[in-house]
Formats: C-alpha cells, sequence, structure tokens
C-alpha cells in the first residue's frame, strides 16, 4: 500500500462542480474579477464563523503578517517577540520589516511559544507578540492577553495552521488584535494557489489592512494613496473556492480529530516510551500529526523504514529558524539555551500522513509499520 502526505486529488474533487460554475460565472463578466462577490462573499462567512467582526482577504499567509505588522507601524530595530519553533514566514514577517526577533521557548508537550518565559524576553523596544497556533493548537490566550495589556504590546498571532481551532468556546481569529490566516493548499482550509486572510474586531486597522492591500489607497478616494502599500489582493477563484470548502470544515476537522486519536495508539504496547505524541488540545483543529521521537537517528531511521513501505512523511521544520543560512546576527536576540531547545526538537519531530481524505485502512496501516520498526 502507499500512503502519500499530501493527496490533492481527493481533498478537491468535493468542490469542483461549484468552482468550474464560479469560473465560468467570471469568464463571462457575472461577477467582478477584482474585489468581486466571490470575495465578498468569502469574507462575510469566514468572519461569521470566527466570530470575528472583519476579515479582510488577502494574496497568502506570509502577506497577512507583514500588513498586519505595519498596521501596528512597527519600525526598523522594533523587538518582535516569536516562539523559537515555527515556520520560517512568522520571522520572515518581521525581519522582512527590519524587525529583530526575539524567539522565546515553547512547551515540550504541544510546541508552543511558553506564556511563562514571555515577560523575561520584554525590553523597551518590544512592540509585539507573534504568538503561532502550530498544527492547529491553541497558544494560552489569557497570559498573553495580560502580558500584552500589562506591556502595552500588540499580539498578533499566526493562525496559518488553525482554522476552526477554539479554546474555551471561542475561535482562533478572535482573540487578539489581528490574526492572520494561510489558505495555502495544505491546510485544513486549504485553497487551490495562494491566498490569506486578516480577521480583526478593530474597525481602524481593518480599514488599514484594506487601504493596503490594495496600494494603499484611500477607501473613499481611490485616487489618493494615503499608505505606502502594496498589491496584496486576494483572488475571486481562490474566494470561490474557499467559500465552498468552507462549508465542510467542521467534517474536515472531526476526520484529523479520529485520525489523531487513532495515532494515539502509538503511546501504547511496545512503541509506548519509543515516542511522544504531541498533546491536541479539546478545541484543536489538527493540522499536522507530529510525533516525537528519542533522538535524530532513531527519527531519520524511521523515516527510511516508512519510505521503504512506501508511506511519505515530512518534517514540519528540518532546519531551524534561528540556522538559515541568510540570519545575520543583528537580526536576532537568542541564547544558546533557547537555540538548542529549537534544535532539538527540529532534529526529533516527524508528521505522520493525515488529512480528511486518509482512510483508516491507511493509518492503520501507518501504525502497524511504526510498530513493526520498533520490534525489528
Ligand atoms: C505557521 C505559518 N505561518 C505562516 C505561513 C505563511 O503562509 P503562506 O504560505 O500562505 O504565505 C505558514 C504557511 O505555510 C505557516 O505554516
Amino acid at each position: 500500500m502507499e500512503v502519500k502526505f499530501f493527496k490533492q486529488n481527493k481533498i478537491n474533487q468535493l468542490y469542483k462542480s461549484s468552482l468550474i460554475n464560479s469560473i465560468n460565472a467570471l469568464i463571462d463578466g457575472k461577477s467582478a474579477i477584482v474585489f468581486g462577490n466571490y470575495s465578498k462573499e468569502f469574507e462575510k462567512k469566514y468572519s461569521e464563523y470566527i466570530g470575528a467582526k472583519y476579515c479582510s482577504l488577502l494574496s497568502n499567509g506570509l502577506d497577512a503578517l507583514s500588513i498586519a505588522l505595519k498596521v501596528i507601524n512597527v519600525n526598523p530595530g522594533d523587538e518582535i517577540i516569536v516562539p523559537n519553533h515555527t515556520y520560517i514566514a512568522t520571522w520572515l514577517a518581521a525581519l522582512n520589516l527590519g524587525c529583530v526577533v526575539v524567539p522565546v521557548p515553547v512547551k515540550e508537550n504541544n510546541l508552543l511559544i511558553d506564556e511563562n518565559k514571555i515577560k523575561q524576553f520584554i525590553t523597551s523596544k518590544t512592540k509585539a507578540i507573534i504568538p503561532v497556533h502550530l498544527y492547529g493548537n491553541v497558544t494560552n490566550i489569557k497570559e498573553i492577553r495580560e502580558i500584552s495589556k500589562e506591556h502595552e504590546i500588540f499580539v498578533i498571532d499566526d493562525a496559518a495552521q488553525a482554522h476552526g481551532s477554539s479554546t474555551g468556546g471561542n475561535k482562533v481569529g478572535n482573540l487578539f488584535n489581528m490574526s492572520c490566516f494561510s489558505f495555502y493548499p495544505t491546510k485544513n482550509l486549504g485553497a487551490l494557489g495562494e491566498a490569506g486572510c486578516i480577521t480583526t474586531n478593530n474597525l481602524e486597522f481593518f480599514e488599514k489592512i484594506n487601504s493596503i492591500r490594495n496600494y494603499g489607497k484611500s477607501l473613499d478616494n481611490s485616487s489618493e494613496n494615503i499608505f505606502q502599500g502594496s498589491n496584496h489582493r486576494g483572488d475571486e477563484i481562490q474566494a470561490a473556492f474557499l467559500t465552498e470548502k468552507l462549508k465542510n470544515i467542521e467534517n474536515i476537522i472531526q476526520k484529523r480529530k479520529s485520525i489523531i486519536n487513532s495515532y494515539k495508539k502509538l503511546e501504547n504496547g511496545h512503541t509506548k516510551n519509543k515516542l511522544k505524541i504531541i498533546e491536541y488540545s479539546e478545541g484543536s483543529s489538527p493540522h499536522l500529526a507530529i510525533i516525537k521521537l528519542k533522538n535524530v537517528q532513531v527519527r531519520n531511521s524511521l523515516i527510511k523504514n516508512l519510505r521503504s513501505n512506501n508511506i511519505q512523511t515530512m518534517i514540519h521544520y528540518e532546519i531551524p529558524c534561528h540556522k538559515k543560512q541568510f540570519i545575520k546576527q543583528n537580526q536576532i536576540i537568542i541564547s544558546d539555551e533557547v537555540a538548542l531547545q529549537a534544535e532539538e526538537i527540529s532534529n526529533t519531530i516527524l508528521s505522520l500522513p493525515m488529512s480528511e481524505v486518509h482512510d483508516e485502512e491507511e493509518i492503520n496501516y501507518v501504525i502497524d509499520c511504526i510498530n513493526q520498526f520498533f520490534i525489528d
């Protein structure tokens, strides 16, 4: 049996006929191609789903993070608190604007930013915290909100992997100043190309986002450019696809949750103590199924073994952000301890196949192969 990591064909079939109708409508001139009905409808439906007042569809998740930082007027040299373990986009948004990133350790059980350690990294230059709801788990909002209030710093959450995740009945996208989502095709709510959005409850932020995404144009007078904006507008075809997929999001979440539950079997029997599955909270919308092995040798030989059994795995993420070649010393404030934790994580994690279209047989096959690996 072959188990692919991302099953593009199967995931997208469900939305095919609806998308074709939307494309026909665009071709036939029944809806505007830029800022048309599809993006307006998606923005309305997604903000309703999240429970946030406003949603702005954008070009992608990195642009969403960059725009959110521009909205709060970051300046070169401002410090931005980020987790030491995340996708590089979280850091790039800050670095591309000349900011300095200040990585904070993550918690061992779920690899999310450790809210109890944030305070010690705050200085007079700290402008914002970017907590990341990595793998679909939700960061601790209560503590982070208190820190932001006490120190008067913004919180922009990186919700790229957390569509539909919630905590205490509140959905991600409705918890901090601005929330940045990615709709990259592999995400739980993935588009058929590039897309992202920001959700917020703040009208002033919303209007500024909408201006910046459209060359900084005034919302009242399109001849006037009130900000040095750019072109980060959302795409109508992606909006049409996402609106259709959004109808299925709860099924997507439930299916992924049930796969995480199946993988939990790996923590029993003879694989006990050989690996750990990161903890997914009750309200999470699991995006990736992450296990943690004892060391890099075991992790890498498991990858090889699974590959020989036709099972694709991935590592999210293999090279820690601070180890990327382009990073210069003056762009980052990091201690050896914080760096070492990120390196240990990158060396020992592994992402197993999981999606709403992986069936029980495939997941059981992955489990059997991992069990067998530890018997041999
Ligand atoms: C945690 C995180 N932040 C930001 C992004 C950036 O999103 P995009 O690829 O849509 O620019 C991603 C997407 O891969 C992500 O996983």
